[in-house]
């Protein structure tokens, strides 16, 4: 038997758990229009909804705070966080931001114009709507083995480069940049290979196409490859990140993922043209170049965030828990998407619920199902976040209705995941007794976020479990 992986930090600062009933859960649920994103946070037990935001900090990234100097200008703590950044990136201008769509915001503004195509493996929701704001079209090329959540494949965020060639031949000139996402968040915070970064590397210098990461989870993707690429094993996971980023024009970082933050990200480009108009931006929205959207306190935290996510005993634990809670639901039988990521389980909602028609929201169903039976927020990937209903009434959804379990970095034990799972294993019992939902309000962006909804038929209530 292979030894327990286990946490390498021990917990200097605690934080007491909500526990609630069932009958508060339901009260709470309706008020909220059966959307979590409406819940306070109080009223919720285990809170799975993101991995963003929400990581424990470490001593050290605590005590480099103190040593925030928050001079407007110049502050020595923009020069501790931009030598950290180059080093990692190699990218020749470091422009911070207070998180990962203020790196979009900007970038988009620049560079995108009405009917440009941006293509990448799957873009993120705000990433989307920002090029969608400018009027661009995102487009995904993921290769075709994503879309088979049971597949065993180790680089299910890989690119489809034949694809690819055919967007970049079919727009030429009408495609300002490509982007790659880093792991692939909204294709199940799959890994991408060295190879594939490689390869779409060199197509794009072949039709002179900037290329830039999503570079948010880069320390988990650069462990995956490590891990499952021929021919890595013995290098650090360091090595292979600053590949990874040498392939690249540049990136767009949100901090509060493998930056170990709570708040904060960055731009960083090659380009110095580019820069420098992205640095008016900055000033415009964020703030001046040496702060950008954050207090110098947030720049040292982010500093030592990045170099503690390249730990490979961190990394180890941190990949070790996720595929912990995989394993475990799909022995309680929830059925997961496969392998695990590397920030999150996406449980396959369309499989524990072939019941329900995506015009009725699987995911959302069970993601609500989840709360009011052990209090365990999570985040429906599905028809509510892609899907469209037609004037017409004709209604669309994504290929996969998943509900993503997002693991918050350094924050629950391994009891806690055994809890989670054995909840999760009580609604599984009983998934053919849940019924969809209704949306009831439809917000024209981004829905997911502020969408109501009602319940198609009441379920009976079980007692509460927490
Ligand atoms: N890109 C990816 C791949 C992301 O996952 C996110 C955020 C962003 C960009 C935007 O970064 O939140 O700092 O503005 N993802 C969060 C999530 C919200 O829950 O997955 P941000």
């Amino acid at each position: 038997m292979s030894p327990t992986v286990f946490e390498p930090f021990k917990v200097k600062v605690v934080e007491p758990l909500a526990l609630t009933e069932r009958p508060q859960r339901e009260r709470w649920l309706a008020d909220a229009g059966w959307n979590l994103f409406g819940l306070h946070a109080d009223t919720v037990t285990f809170d799975l909804l993101t991995d963003s935001g929400t990581t424990a900090m470490s001593s050290g990234q605590w005590s480099a705070m103190m040593r925030g100097d928050e001079s407007y200008a110049g502050s020595r703590s923009f020069f501790r966080f931009e030598s950290v950044v180059k080093e990692l990136t190699g990218f020749r201008h470091v422009i911070p931001t207070h998180q990962g769509r203020a790196a979009e915001r900007i970038l988009f503004a620049l560079t995108v114009l009405e009917g440009d195509v941006v293509p990448s493996n799957n873009h993120f929701d705000t990433t989307r709507a920002n090029i969608e704001h400018d009027g661009g079209k995102a487009l995904d090329l993921v290769a075709d083995v994503a879309h088979d959540p049971r597949a065993e494949h180790p680089f299910k965020g890989d690119i489809d480069l034949e694809k690819l060639r055919a967007c970049l031949e079919a727009h030429r000139g009408r495609v300002p940049l490509a982007m790659m996402t880093v792991t692939n968040n909204a294709g199940g915070g799959q890994p991408v290979s060295l190879e594939n970064l490689r390869c779409v590397s060199a197509l794009c210098k072949e039709y002179e196409v900037p290329f830039l990461l999503d570079a948010c989870r880069f320390a988990e993707n650069a462990w995956f490859i490590k891990q499952r690429e021929p021919g890595q094993k013995r290098r650090s996971v360091k090595e292979i990140a600053q590949e990874m980023f040498l392939l690249a024009d540049g990136c767009t970082f949100s901090g509060k993922k493998d930056g170990m933050v709570n708040m904060g990200g960055f731009l960083a480009l090659d380009d110095d043209a580019l820069a420098e108009r992205a640095r008016n931006l900055l000033i415009l929205t964020e703030g001046f170049p040496t702060y950008g959207g954050c207090a110098a306190r947030d720049l040292e935290a982010l500093a030592v965030g990045i170099t503690e996510a390249l730990d490979e005993r961190y990394l180890e634990y941190r990949t070790a828990s996720v595929r912990y809670l995989a394993d475990g639901l799909e022995a309680v039988g929830v059925p997961t998407m496969r392998p695990p990521g590397g920030h999150a389980v996406y449980v396959d909602a369309q499989a524990l619920l072939p019941h329900v028609p995506a015009r009725e929201f699987p995911g959302q169903a069970l993601a609500c199902e989840l709360y009011l039976h052990g209090g365990i927020r999570s985040c429906e990937i599905g028809s509510v976040m892609f899907g469209r209903e037609a004037p017409d009434g004709t209604f669309t959804g994504p290929d996969l209705e998943l509900v993503r379990l997002a693991l918050p970095r350094r924050v629950y034990t391994q009891s806690h995941v055994d809890r989670m799972i054995e909840l999760a294993g009580e609604v599984a019992d009983r998934a053919d007794s849940l019924r969809g939902l209704r949306m009831t309000h439809d917000p024209k962006v981004l829905r997911h976020f502020t969408a109501r909804f009602e319940p198609l038929e009441v379920v009976a209530p079980t007692p509460a479990l927490v």
